[in-house]
């Protein structure tokens, strides 16, 4: 196993990004630091993590306020905590964004991936038990029509977000190839769980039943998500961190594809039972709407090569994890409502100022 002294986790105060924190610290093999680089764009609430924070903020977890894609910043959090590994998490993540506004997305998921690998690069100059751990999407392989997506498909983005995914892992896989900078690369399927951004489609759909307001629907509800629970997603990165090989990619899923019309009426069904709440009645919230322009049919992962080689599995079952989700948003209703009107930035003065990185 690699030593883990020092992390760099960036977009560490987004979804995945602090599920995976939270998961590393929980984690018994895990006794190294945390150091969350975060811009805190709209889907970033360091708040997320405010139970780390309280466990181990000053001491294994630290919080740095910054943008990937200003280089005096990064280097110098890279110097400050003498870090060996980094992952990046840090994007613009959501598809329907980067149809109407893909500015960002090409900024941060290219422009910021590229400076973070020139900023990582020039750290391994002077240490050489560095590893960078790109995170990416089943996305960029595009839309499915047979078979399942695995580590040697190729690439065929179609949405800004997606092409701007596939550009950024070609960037990640280059810095391998021709400098040998130690390099590892995920492809993910579509993440649940807590803290997830109520923009995509399970966390949307649990506060719209909840308030009474329509279920929307894209197209005939046809498209198909292959479905992993966000510890899973956590747990996998964690061991390609500890055990992966520099230049190997690895491709993660749930084994759980689901058509969307299939999967809302599932979430109506399961928000019925842990309520007492009647099925129909919410189903009857279903609600079609315009299709999404270039909207893929379908996403599915082959994950044999990460089970085989890092013996990595799903630990939880769609049910039970649709029921834990639908839980933590019924009872966090106050993070709810802060993350909708933007108020946890206010959480975010309180508790880190305005101090920037470099300072
Ligand atoms: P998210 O939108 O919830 O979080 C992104 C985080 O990155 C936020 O905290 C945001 O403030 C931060 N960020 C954005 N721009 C930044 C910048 N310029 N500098 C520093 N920080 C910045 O996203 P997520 O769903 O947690 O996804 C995390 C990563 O996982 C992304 O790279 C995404 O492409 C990938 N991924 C996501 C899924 C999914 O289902 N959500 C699936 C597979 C892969
Ligand atoms: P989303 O959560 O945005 O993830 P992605 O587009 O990255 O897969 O959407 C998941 C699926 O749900 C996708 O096929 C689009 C669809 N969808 C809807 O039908 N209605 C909605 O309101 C949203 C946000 C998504």
């Amino acid at each position: 196993m690699r030593a883990l002294n020092s992390i760099l986790v960036t977009g560490g105060a987004g979804f995945i990004g602090s599920n995976f924190i939270r998961h590393l610290f929980a984690s018994s093999t895990f006794s190294g630091r945390v150091i969350n680089l975060d811009k805190l764009t709209y889907a970033g609430n360091p708040e997320n993590l405010e139970d780390v924070l309280e466990a181990f903020g000053g001491k294994r977890y630290f919080f740095e306020k910054a943008d990937i894609c200003d280089p005096e910043a990064v280097r110098a959090i890279l110097r400050r905590y003498d870090i060996d590994t980094v992952v990046h998490f840090a994007a613009e993540s959501h598809v329907d964004r980067s149809i109407f506004g893909p500015g960002d997305f090409i900024q941060t998921n290219i422009v910021g991936t590229f400076l973070l690998l020139e900023a990582v690069r020039e750290l391994w100059g002077s240490r050489q038990d560095v590893l960078f751990h790109h995170v990416s999407t089943d996305e960029v392989f595009g839309s499915l029509e047979e078979g399942r997506f695995s580590e040697d498909s190729p690439y065929r983005p179609r949405s800004p977000y997606s092409a701007s995914k596939a550009s950024s892992d070609h960037l990640a896989r280059a810095y391998f190839h021709t400098y040998g900078l130690p390099v590892t690369v995920s492809n993910c399927s579509n993440n649940y769980g807590p803290y997830q951004f109520p923009e995509k489609l399970i966390p949307l759909i649990i506060l719209n039943m909840t308030e009474g307001k329509p279920l929307p629907i894209y197209g005939e509800g046809k498209n198909v998500r292959d479905w992993l629970y966000v510890e899973d997603h956590a747990e996998a990165v964690w061991q390609i961190l500890k055990e992966g090989q520099a230049g190997e990619t690895y491709a993660i899923g749930g084994d759980n594809e689901w058509e969307n019309l299939r999967l809302v009426e599932t979430l109506c069904d399961t928000m019925a039972r842990l309520t007492g709440r009647d099925a129909k009645e919410l189903r009857g919230l279903i609600h079609f709407v315009q299709d999404r322009p270039g909207h893929d049919l379908r996403y599915a992962i082959d994950c044999a090569k990460i089970k085989r080689t890092l013996g990595w599995s799903q630990g939880m079952a769609f049910e039970r994890g649709l029921e834990a989700t639908i839980l933590w948003y019924l009872e966090h209703k106050e993070w709810v409502a802060r993350v909708r009107s933007g108020d946890y930035r206010s959480w975010v003065e309180r508790n880190y100022g305005r101090r920037e990185a470099s300072q």
